[in-house]
């Protein structure tokens, strides 16, 4: 089944092939006229109105369009820090853009409580309706940026299963068996294909 994924983010892209093709999906990133939809970040609080709401605005773009009846994918995650009171979360992007990873360990320098998650939401358009997964990473702030691989804030974050590394030291296959993202992304493939009872 061909999924088309609705975002500017290739290391998403990358990543949601990598977990998804095995189980017999085909992902490709949706590019209307050549380009990335360009699709409004609604102000939420919480990450599944906000892939929701982007997943909308993309089933609007591509209606009339040949991608009309496709399964298109909208994916939204974030960091979420406990003695931050989840902060950056729904801000993310933004705050790792501004302030970056070491603007980040800087607000977190004499904090001894240093877990977090990774929360992913995953969204899917299949046959008229919107359905959705959620994926949740555990684990700790590095004290550190660590590690080339991966992207955002994969060098500060060390998932439990991780043996103490953070995610950018993880190979992509070793991240996606324990990431948010890995863990949405299955949850969607088996709403659009369940196990036969
Ligand atoms: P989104 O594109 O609105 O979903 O923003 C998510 C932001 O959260 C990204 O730009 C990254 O900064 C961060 N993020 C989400 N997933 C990951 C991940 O797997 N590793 C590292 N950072 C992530």
């Amino acid at each position: 089944m061909r999924v088309l994924f609705v975002t500017g983010n290739q290391n998403k892209v990358t990543e949601a092939s990598g977990i998804l093709s095995p189980l017999g999906f085909a992902i490709e990133q949706l590019l209307i006229g050549g380009q990335v939809p360009d699709l409004i970040e609604p102000q939420a609080e919480g990450i599944e109105e906000i892939a929701k709401s982007k997943l909308e605005q993309a089933v609007s773009l591509t209606m009339g369009t040949e991608f009309e009846n496709e399964v298109l994918l909208v994916e939204d995650s974030g960091l979420f820090i406990d003695s931050l009171s989840g902060f950056p979360g729904p801000y993310s992007s933004f705050v790792k853009e501004t302030i970056g990873l070491s603007g980040v360990l800087s607000l977190m320098s004499e904090e001894t409580d240093r877990g977090a998650e990774f929360r992913a939401v995953a969204a899917v358009s299949f046959r008229g309706s919107i359905l959705t997964s959620t994926g949740i990473c555990r684990g700790v702030i590095s004290e550190n940026i660590s590690g080339d691989f991966g992207f955002g804030y994969d060098p500060i974050f060390i998932p439990e299963e991780a043996n103490g590394r953070t995610c950018a030291q993880l190979s992509s296959h070793e991240k996606s068996a324990i990431s948010h993202r890995g863990f949405a992304l299955k949850g969607v493939s088996e709403l659009l294909n369940p196990p036969s009872k």
